[in-house]
């Protein structure tokens, strides 16, 4: 059997924001094989990045549990989970989130904080990343000199930093022209080739339709269909 990059067994997740509750989870039980390309779909507000926040140990479950290659990460201390995260798993936001004073090479060197290369290999392995994702020709470039696609993937070559097996994404080209989304699925799919187990938040069926596995998520559950 495939073995698993990512499994949850019964997630709750409530957020309390004074005496408001919103119970975002309501018992979520999903195992992703390794080597996957998975799309998360479902209505806005329903849970989709609460659950992929969860998946990702930027967040802890109110209960139930998360397995990273199956390690049961709510064993884990914060500093054990900030590297697990820094390690194992890359983010993509639909917001890119860049360093804005940072040029792209040196966005994707910052990312470099556990890695025990030094200062020039870090600044090569950033190099060779943008390479792959397309822009050998900005490495010196800020992010107010990209365009929306070349900054987000400066933003996927900042996620493969520490070699992450897993990259999770969040609405990755939600902000972006059909170009530029083309650009950055080009991206990804060539990720997928390489072997990493891709999880993907979308609202875009087109993309829904090249995944593997589609996970439907609605009023904080799954939708089996
Ligand atoms: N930090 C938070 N504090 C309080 N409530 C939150 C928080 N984050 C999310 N929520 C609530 O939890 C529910 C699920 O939100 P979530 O962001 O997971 O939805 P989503 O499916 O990603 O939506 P969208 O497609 O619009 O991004 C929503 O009702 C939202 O208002
Ligand atoms: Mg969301």
């Amino acid at each position: 059997m495939n073995k698993l990059a990512l499994r949850t067994e019964g997630l709750h997740k409530t957020y309390q924001r004074g005496r408001i509750k919103t119970q975002a989870l309501r018992g979520v039980s999903l195992a992703i094989p390794r080597g996957t390309f998975c799309c998360i779909v479902g209505p806005s507000g329903h849970g989709k990045s609460t659950l992929m926040h969860l998946l990702g140990a930027l967040d802890r479950p109110t209960s139930g549990q998360v397995f990273v290659e199956d390690q049961e990460i709510g064993k884990l201390s914060s500093s054990e989970l900030a590297a697990l995260r820094a390690r194992r798993i890359g983010f993509v936001f639909q917001f890119f989130n860049l360093l804005p004073t940072l040029s792209a090479q040196e966005n994707v060197t910052a990312a470099m904080m556990f890695s025990d290369k030094n200062k020039n290999n870090r600044a090569q392995r950033a190099r060779e990343l943008l390479d792959l994702v397309g822009l050998s020709d900005k490495y010196k470039a800020p992010p107010n000199e990209l365009s929306g696609g070349q900054q987000q993937r400066v933003a996927i070559a900042r996620a493969l930093a520490n070699d992450p097996d897993i990259l999770l994404m969040d609405e990755p080209t939600g902000n972006l022209d059909s170009e530029a989304e083309a650009e950055v699925m080009a991206t990804i799919d060539q990720l997928h080739q390489q072997g990493k187990t891709i999880v993907i938040v979308t609202h875009n069926n087109e993309i829904a339709a090249r995944a593997q596995q589609v996970i439907r998520v609605k009023d904080g559950r799954l939708v089996e269909f």
